[in-house]
């Protein structure tokens, strides 16, 4: 099998932390997304896989390169514009041939893998398996009707109201038969060619599509908050470990996950939480459902409950700092100088809760 991961597309709804990165290399619990979807699929046992790219093509090309850190072989796939999943795919025929394949879309975090998935589908005659869960808005989604077989009967993309609430996760399996499907298909009203429309053309024409019901956590990473869900979801199943320096006056409880070189002097961390490579915590206090990734510095302040991102600053902030996520090369620090102030330089699309 093949895998194919989607890893296109602009990332607005995550402005101003995308407006010049691309999303899939947003770092949930100090490891971007991207990495964790080509992990999941290495642990399936795939190690030819293919990434579609758009206009962050290069910076992806620049963080995954050829793939071999995670022993697999890795094909850039680049998209001119947006056109939709089905159009991705049809863009993919020359790399994926006739081999079945696994599309991951490269923003997706799902809990417990893919292997089984990935074995239970290389081991069958389906022609496409496809992963769905239970949502609270489905209208926002792909969704399925089942019959009394739990077969499938319809997809539809973003129904206003939808049949059910199960949603069509971002994890797909196909043969080559999805290739008729995605050549035979038209662009639906938001103008992209829907996978959703492909894999509904395949059951109208007989192919088995067979649905599995995923029962634990999924996120799509498309705002703030998703970022931050997945980042609680991720950190509190991780394996911590302390690779870091921590002095005798502080407090680091056992979910904690202290990396390479980092430095937590006078400190309180409370887990689960991650430290990343070179950061330095100083005087302060950094509560559950924290990442803090490299080379950032930490000092007499109090962040909970968010991610902050490479080379950033915080010091001196008197009050605690909740529900955030700071970009890289940041700073927010105490002004102590005259007029009493907030003093802001927040770049385009930037957005600010003040007390
Ligand atoms: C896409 C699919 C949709 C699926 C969703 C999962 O939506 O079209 O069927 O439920 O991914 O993340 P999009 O992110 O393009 O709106």
């Amino acid at each position: 099998m093949k895998g194919l991961i989607l890893s296109g597309g602009k990332g607005t709804r995550l402005y101003p932390i995308t407006f010049n990165r691309a999303k899939q290399l947003v770092p949930v619990a100090n490891k971007p997304v991207l990495f964790r979807v080509i992990e999941a699929i290495k642990e399936a046992g795939i190690d030819d896989i293919g990434i579609v790219i758009g206009d962050t093509g290069s910076e992806i090309r620049q963080a995954v390169d050829n793939g071999k850190r995670w022993g697999v072989k890795i094909t850039y796939i680049p998209q001119d514009a947006p056109l939709g999943l089905a159009h991705a795919v049809k863009i993919s025929q020359e790399f994926l041939g006739d081999d079945r394949f696994v599309m991951f879309l490269g923003d997706n975090v799902i809990q417990g893998g893919i292997s089984n998935l990935i074995r239970q589908f290389s081991s069958s005659d389906w022609n496409s398996q496809v992963v769905l869960t239970e949502v609270d808005q489905p209208q926002h989604y792909g969704v399925a009707e089942l019959d009394d077989q739990g077969r499938i009967r319809r997809l539809v993309e973003k129904p206003r109201n939808p049949p059910s609430n199960l949603a069509l996760v971002g994890i797909y399996m196909f043969d080559h038969h999805i290739f008729e499907a995605v050549h035979a298909i038209k662009p639906s009203w938001r103008g992209e060619l829907e996978i959703t429309d492909a894999i509904q053309w395949l059951v109208e024409n007989n192919y088995q599509v067979h649905p599995y019901v995923h029962r634990g956590w999924w996120i799509d990473t498309g705002k703030p908050i998703d970022m931050l869900e997945a980042n609680n979801r991720v950190l509190a199943e991780l394996e911590h470990r302390v690779d870091g320096y921590v002095d005798r006056d502080s407090k680091v409880d056992h979910l904690v996950t202290i990396e390479r070189g980092a430095e937590i002097i006078n400190s309180v961390i409370r887990g689960p939480a991650i430290i990343g490579e070179d950061v330095r915590i100083v005087n302060s206090y950094v509560g559950p459902f924290t990442s803090i990734y490299h080379h950032t510095l930490i000092e007499d302040s109090e962040i909970e409950h968010s991610i902050v991102l490479d080379h950033s600053r915080i010091v001196g902030i008197p009050s605690r700092i909740e529900d955030s996520i700071i970009g890289r090369d940041v700073e927010v620090t105490y002004s102590p100088i005259k007029p009493k102030a907030y003093k802001m330089t927040l770049g385009d699309h930037s957005r600010v809760g003040l007390l």
